[in-house]
């Protein structure tokens, strides 16, 4: 079904007339839930214009991937196949689970390979989302549409009385835009905006919504573009949740700013609208000032777009016949949610957004005065310490900083109070032009000394140029993963393991010459020359206990030791 959309779409294009706006039905990504997910990466092309199809990649589709249903405290295993033709890795957004399970820059999936990371979920219900994360690669992968929403459900959200019929009257919308080369091919580079909206990767975009209370899940999935989001007759709508979960109770608006990777719920009431009737979700990005990400002059070169600073389309809403269980009211309180505050915190951290290195026009943002480096830890937290950070932004453009690992609370703002509708659970801020914000969070449950998180600005081309920074999360007794610290180069896992080990490169040139495993006293149990790893290595015959992996690199003949436990 999913693989026609995309047709049906170019069909549409081109029959498209001069005289009336035509609009391409919404596309609403398949679904998948249980505890097993099996994403399969693959290079394809779609057809989004008149002309050559574009050149694309998608999961399991041709444009971005499956919705995942996660159910809290479920263990959830992905089987991540990498069928690109480059390296790859697949970065949980917002998702508290260990370091080496995170799909950051370090988890690089090569070709061919399956990556399988696991973890119990504990987020709350929210809006999440997956997308790749290689480094120096992100913008490329992203615009060729690798990605997808994560939906993680949890008893409190299941309670309440919202709507939750996924495409129905609960719609995820990924909002991003793409530029377009002569023959249909994506540019991304060289360009920090697109000229033509995709909304679920559907140009020109509409949906028919019932006559009720409709949620929308809205994920800002741009390489640089914030959205100042609201209704076409200004009508108020209902914050309901943040990146992180539900807020305590709604908060009611008429425009939202949707930076980068930030998530949004909101509900709007369509109750009072006539069956037949339409309005539209837009971006009222007209007259925002020079800072505002998409708010540059011009409509062509690198910063320059058809979308800059004009109102546009997000999404055309027919309104239809209600459903036979209509929401038909904003539940008062939403969640009991105690959050940190300043005082809770016992340690202090600034980051800074500083220019780029000297020599390094390519990078021209940094945080404090350096640009992301593979072997280059920037901070190192304790496990279960509460920290305050300050992120200080004095530059004359603004920025969304995203932190892994946790969820954290906005207590403060340099411009004033934090807005209401900031107010829940975060993992991205929007930090505009001359602007510092502090926020708290808790590191908790994962430390790893080896398997850094990052923090990064989430423009991709920010991104990619640099503007990313490193923690580890150390100490406690509740380390998970740990291996020897000695080399970077490769990791095992899972580990523990009982079929399959996977051995995963820092550097997807890296080769195996020769992979040798034995006990903990010497004994060679396998040896395996020059061995395929890209189907793991088959460790089902082994008996229970700790063994020593020894691989020597096929180019520089070094060899490295690793631990791992046959369950
Ligand atoms: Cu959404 Cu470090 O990423
Ligand atoms: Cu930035």
């Amino acid at each position: 079904m999913k693989k026609l959309i995309l047709l049906a779409v170019s069909a549409v294009v081109l029959t498209c007339n001069l005289s009336a706006q035509t609009y391409n039905t919404l596309w609403i990504p398949d679904t998948m839930s249980g505890t097993t997910f099996n994403l399969n990466l693959v290079d394809t092309f779609a057809q989004f214009r008149t002309g050559n199809q574009t050149i694309t990649a998608g999961v399991d589709n041709k444009f971005w991937g499956p919705t995942l249903f996660f159910n809290k405290g479920d263990t959830v295993h992905m089987n991540v196949h990498n069928g690109l033709n480059d390296s790859t890795t697949v970065h949980w957004h917002g998702m508290h689970l260990p370091a080496v399970m995170d799909g950051g820059p370090h988890q690089v999936i090569p070709p061919g390979t399956t990556w399988q990371p696991y973890w119990k979920v504990t987020n709350n219900a929210a809006t999440y989302w997956y997308h790749p994360h290689l480094h120096e690669m992100t913008q490329e992968q992203l615009t060729k549409g690798l990605g997808g929403f994560i939906i993680v459900n949890d008893d409190e959200e299941s309670a309440l009385a919202l709507p939750r019929t996924y495409g129905v009257d609960d719609i995820p919308l990924m909002l991003t835009s793409r530029r377009y080369d002569n023959s249909n091919a994506f540019v991304f580079t060289n360009t920090a905006y697109g000229d033509y909206m995709l909304t679920n990767g559907t140009p020109d975009a509409e949906v028919d919504l019932p006559k009720q209370y409709v949620r929308l899940r809205i994920l800002n999935a741009e390489m640089e573009r914030a959205y100042n989001i609201g209704f076409s007759d200004n009508r108020t709508f209902y914050i309901i949740g943040n990146d992180g979960g539900l807020l305590n109770a709604p908060v009611s608006v008429t425009r939202v700013i949707l930076a980068v990777g930030e998530r949004v719920e909101i509900l709007v009431n369509l109750g009072n609208d006539n069956i037949g009737s339409t309005l539209d979700l837009k971006a009222y990005n007209n007259g925002q000032a020079f800072g505002f990400p998409g708010g540059e002059p011009g409509t062509s070169g690198e910063f320059g777009s058809l979308l800059n600073n004009i109102d546009f389309n997000l999404l055309h809403i027919n309104v239809i016949a209600a459903t036979n269980s209509p929401v038909i009211a904003v539940p008062s309180t939403l969640a009991n949610n105690t959050y940190w505050t300043a005082n809770d915190a016992t340690v202090n951290r600034t980051v800074t957004v500083t220019g780029g290195n000297p020599g390094q026009p390519q990078n021209p943002f940094g945080f404090d005065n350096s640009h992301f480096e593979f072997n280059t830890i920037n901070h190192t937290v304790n496990l279960n310490d509460i920290e305050k950070w300050t992120i200080t932004n004095s530059n004359v453009f603004g920025h969304a900083f995203h932190i892994h690992d946790v969820q954290f609370k906005i207590v403060s703002r340099s411009t004033g109070s934090v807005g209401t509708h900031e107010s829940g659970w975060k993992d991205v801020l929007y930090l505009p032009k001359n602007t510092s914000a502090t926020f708290v969070a808790k590191f908790e449950d994962y430390s790893d000394s080896v398997h850094p998180f990052m923090y990064h600005c989430h423009f991709a081309n920010h991104e990619d140029g640099g503007m990313m920074g490193q923690f580890v999360v150390t100490g406690g007794t509740t380390g998970v993963n740990e291996v020897d610290i000695a080399s970077k180069d490769f990791t095992l896992y899972p580990n523990p393991a009982n079929d399959r080990l996977y051995i995963s490169f820092s550097d997807p040139s890296m080769q195996a010459y020769y992979v040798r495993i034995t006990t903990v006293t010497g004994r060679t149990v396998y040896m395996l020359p020059r061995p395929q790893l890209q189907g793991g290595i088959d460790i089902s015959n082994l008996t229970a206990g700790v063994y020593m992996l020894q691989l020597t690199d096929e180019k520089t003949k070094i060899t490295t030791t690793r631990k791992f436990v046959k369950e």
